[in-house]
């Protein structure tokens, strides 16, 4: 099939990729010229285990190409993905700016072709009535569309995978016709993993993206509670945490405590679900509870720094990790981005080292020193502080930590380490709920 993908962050080029990997032919649209000097170069403009080398084996089959120029792509493709932002407004509604744009920018290259338009972007529920509305406006009188709602569940970092092997397909349409279509698309994909689809109206698709990643954060924020509670009485957070985790119908996953869940998603989509319900009129007291946790959580970790260290003026600290989780360069919502300001506004010296977040990290950062590599972040350091949980960091040596730093203090955010470990070495150590 012909597919057209509009944005090509993290959802749209995975999602660009993979299609084309299925056989599809597939053209991605981006607004960002210095994106697509990068793409056409066969660059991926982000880190995504595995994504760069599949996009070089499409785009030598002739299956994958990148373009701004999206009037030709709207009229040449049958289904049209919108994968662009849907960053959060001051307030936490969604804002949909960038989704109305490229509605308006497909109801002008629609020709007398039918087509289907899928909301790939995390938006809330009755997104698609909008866009259909937008594109009917500023279509030609004949145009023959159907917009339809197809979340994507990838994990940054495990994007790839996510998508050629998902848990579930859900395929949100109100008409016949735009189904079919839909899994003609996904054929290849359900043939290959037999992964389960859902067919379900427009709105509970869309429903079903903020209902998901609400519930897993809810899953975290209530880790983060069992790991006060734990810290409160003496007991370990893991130990509980792995128990109750057995029970199959909790799981194990997402139950990690830490310094709060960050990322581009859960907490723009959770606060877009909150707006939602008070739309609704409906009580959004529940995701404010998710909210005071994960908040909690990143402060809890600062106060014990503050309490240990006394006065920080002055103090060398290294930070090791800044991305908001391993295996990616994206450090939206970072914990490591707050926890770095507060000990910077304690007037404290900051040394960091991430294996792909320092990049980007240098448009967030200011006053901080880069280090080559964690031994060298961490060397004459008076305190390390843990915030992402690469694996670099879980095989370093411990004993040349200790020699290394000024005073051996460790703050770890990820409980990566272990505590009795730490005490048999005789390094002071501070995790999470432990
Ligand atoms: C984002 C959200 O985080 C996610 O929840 C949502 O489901 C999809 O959008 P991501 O892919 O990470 O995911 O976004 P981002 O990396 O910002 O990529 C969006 C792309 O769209 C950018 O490359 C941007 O240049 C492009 N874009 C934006 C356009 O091509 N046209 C526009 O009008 C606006
Ligand atoms: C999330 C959803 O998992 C995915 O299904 C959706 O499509 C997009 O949003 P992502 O934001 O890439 O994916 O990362 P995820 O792996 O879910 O982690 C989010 C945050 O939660 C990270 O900051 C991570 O450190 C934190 N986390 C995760 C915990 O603190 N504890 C856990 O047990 C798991």
């Amino acid at each position: 099939m012909k597919i057209g993908i509009i944005g090509t962050g993290y959802v749209g080029l995975t999602t660009g990729t993979c299609l084309a990997e299925l056989g599809h032919d597939v053209t991605c649209v981006d607004n960002d010229p210095k994106k697509l000097e990068k793409l056409q170069a066969g660059k991926s403009p982000i880190f995504e285990p595995g994504l760069e080398e599949l996009m070089a084996k499409n785009s030598q089959a002739g299956r994958l190409t990148f373009t701004a120029d999206i009037k030709p792509v709207i009229a040449a493709s049958e289904v049209i993905f919108i994968c662009v932002n849907t960053p959060p407004k001051k307030d936490g509604h969604a804002d949909l700016k960038y989704v109305e744009h490229v509605a308006r920018e497909i109801a002008e290259g629609i020709n007398g072709e039918y087509k289907v338009i899928v909301d790939k972007s995390t938006v809330p529920v009755k997104t698609a009535e909008k866009v259909y509305e937008t594109i009917k406006r500023y279509s030609r009188p004949d145009a023959q569309f159907d917009v339809v709602s197809n979340p994507e569940f990838l994990k940054e970092g495990t994007a790839v995978q996510d998508t050629l092997e998902p848990d579930r397909i859900v395929i949100g349409v109100d008409s016949k016709r735009a189904e079919a279509v839909m899994l003609a698309c996904y054929q290849p994909l359900i043939d290959k993993t037999h992964a389960p689809v859902k067919i379900t109206s427009v709105k509970s698709a869309e429903l079903i993206k903020h209902g998901a990643n609400t519930f897993l954060a809810t899953k975290i924020s209530f880790a983060n509670l069992i790991a006060q509670t734990c810290e409160a009485v003496g007991a370990d957070a893991l130990e509980v945490l792995e128990a109750i985790g057995l029970d199959e119908r909790i799981g194990s996953q997402f139950l990690k405590p830490g310094i709060g869940f960050g990322g581009s998603c859960f907490p723009k989509d959770i606060a877009a679900y909150k707006k939602t319900l008070e739309v609704l009129d409906l009580n959004p007291d529940f995701i404010e509870a998710i909210e005071a946790l994960n908040e909690e959580a990143r402060n809890r970790f600062i106060h014990k720094i503050e309490k240990e260290l006394w006065v920080l003026d002055g103090k060398r600290i290294a930070v090791l990790g800044l991305t908001f989780k391993p295996n990616t360069d994206d450090i939206r919502n970072a914990p490591a981005l707050t926890i770095i300001k507060k000990l910077q506004l304690d007037g404290a010296k900051i040394i960091t080292y991430d294996p792909q977040g320092m990049g980007n990290a240098q448009q967030e950062l200011s006053d901080i020193e880069y280090a080559t590599d964690p031994y060298d972040a961490i060397k004459s350091a008076e305190a390390l502080v843990i915030c992402t949980e690469w694996d670099e960091f879980k095989k370093l040596d411990l004993d040349k930590i200790k020699s290394l730093m000024a005073t051996p203090i460790i703050f770890d955010g990820r409980n990566i380490f272990n505590p009795k470990q730490m005490a048999e070495k005789g390094i002071k150590y501070f995790g999470v709920g432990r």
